[in-house]
């Protein structure tokens, strides 16, 4: 039977993944699955309690072991969680039988975007745009160095999503 590469959409948090993720999927007939909340599932608590209760560590762990289980699968579109693809580990599974798409987009956005979001636990701190600034620097050269192409993101999912279909 004729494998189908899957689609992992990759980018910092508030870029866009999931909302883009399941317009692409819907389009292309393709099953679409979240990331994180693949792990909610499994593990039946929100990320956020994840992280409270037993600290990012814990996370990064159920979040590798995603996205070995998740790079099983054929055909279906991913969205990766904003740190996912930070760490070579998961570029390495991922690609191995995916296309890795970033989602390209201002830290000025990001940060009006996530304004009002308290679901984020590495945001959610006095100092929050200046984390977001540090995280941001640090992570775009990785997301840069992991995908296989790049999208402008700093426009509607929709926009978006065709963009991503006339190029794939
Ligand atoms: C994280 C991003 C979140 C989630 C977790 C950690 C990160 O996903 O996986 O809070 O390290 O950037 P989204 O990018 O979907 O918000």
């Amino acid at each position: 039977m004729k494998k189908t590469k899957n689609i992992i959409l990759c980018g910092f948090m508030g870029c866009g993944k999931s909302t883009v993720g399941i317009l692409l999927a819907k389009k292309n007939g393709m099953a679409f699955i979240d990331l994180d909340a693949y792990i909610e599932k499994k593990e039946n608590m929100t990320v956020s309690e994840i992280f409270e209760k037993f600290g990012e560590e814990r996370f990064r762990e159920l979040e590798r072991q995603a996205a070995r289980e998740l790079s099983a699968k054929n055909g279906v579109v991913i969205a990766a969680g904003g740190g996912t693809l930070t760490f070579q580990e998961n570029v390495d599974v991922l690609r191995k039988n995916g296309t890795i798409i970033l989602l390209d987009l201002p830290v000025e956005t990001v940060a009006r975007r996530l304004e009002n979001d308290t679901t984020r636990p590495l945001l959610n701190r006095p100092d929050k745009d200046e984390a977001m600034k540090e995280l941001y620097n640090k992570r775009m050269p990785l997301y840069r160095a992991a995908a296989d192409m790049v999208f402008d993101a700093d426009q509607s999912p929709m926009q978006v999503c065709t963009e991503i279909m006339k190029n794939i």
